[in-house]
């Protein structure tokens, strides 16, 4: 019986040759904010893509709120109470805000009959209540996506994944695209959930926006886990050789942080 939240054991996930992930022993404690930190291409998405049912791993295990898991789509995952926002967004550009907000949960969104213009009406004002709590200024919520900037649209997909109640969000590079204030209003959102008591695992490269954030730091390396750090034990250059595996003296790591 697991006390985490999230565990994996030996989560690997290659594609033909290309070994993205191998042999992820990592956990996340119930209302515990953590950072994924590593090089492009350190395998940070794939983890994040293999624990949320948009591929499915090559071996390993998943322990999602103390039960095992093998999630065959992300909306399994969603169904489950995890919510994403994937690095490269998928919103879909020819709907609406109110209408990808509610993107994946079809179920309330189609076959209305009827009486769907009195539902549209509510999904209107629930997504603009949704968007209003995160801060999330939208110029047109009745625009389609096509029509917004790249900041907006991760102000939507952020939106989308906090504003109902999961157990998990896992954010892969929340503020990439975002300018100083729109970056602001997303950690502001993020310590919120902290208060709320649910837990984020967050990607980002921003190392003072990790410090700043999160309780712990996990870091990878070419497709591998090299360990975790609490924030209050560590500092930016021990996160930094952890990273590049390259010491303070510039000497190559062996194996040490494994
Ligand atoms: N669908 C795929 N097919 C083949 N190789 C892939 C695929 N997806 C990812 N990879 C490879 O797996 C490795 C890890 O990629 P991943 O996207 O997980 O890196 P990342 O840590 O998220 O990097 P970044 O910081 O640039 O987002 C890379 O070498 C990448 O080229
Ligand atoms: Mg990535």
């Amino acid at each position: 019986m697991s006390d985490y939240i999230l565990e994996t054991k030996g989560l690997t996930k290659h594609y033909g040759g290309v070994h993205a992930l191998n042999d992820a022993d990592f956990f996340l404690e119930p209302g515990e904010h953590i950072a994924i930190v590593g090089d492009n291409g350190a395998g940070k998405s794939t983890f994040v893509r293999n624990i949320t049912g948009v591929e499915i791993p090559t071996a390993g295990d998943i322990i999602f709120d103390g039960q095992p898991v093998q999630f065959k789509a992300p909306m399994d995952a969603r169904s489950a109470g995890i919510e994403t926002v994937y690095q490269n967004l998928a919103l879909a550009d020819h709907l609406n805000v109110t209408a990808n907000i509610y993107l994946g949960r079809e179920d309330i969104a189609v076959n209305l009959g009827p009486l769907s213009w009195l539902k549209k009406g509510s999904m209107r004002a629930k997504a603009a209540e949704l968007l209003e709590n995160t801060g999330v200024k939208i110029p047109d919520i009745d625009g389609t996506m096509a029509g917004m900037s790249g900041g907006q649209r991760q102000c939507v997909a952020i939106t989308r994944a906090t504003g109902w109640g999961a157990k998990l969000i896992i954010l892969d590079e929340p503020t990439a695209a975002l300018g100083i204030q729109e970056t602001t209003r997303v950690e502001g959102i993020v310590r919120g959930l902290k208060e709320k008591g649910t837990p984020v695992i967050i990607i980002s490269h921003n190392l003072r926006q990790v410090f700043n954030l999160v309780d712990r730091i996990w870091v990878f390396r070419q497709g591998r886990i090299v360990g975790n750090r609490l924030v209050k034990d560590t500092e930016p250059n021990e996160i930094v050789a952890m990273i590049t595996g390259v010491d303070n003296q510039g000497v190559h790591e062996n194996a040490s942080y494994i």
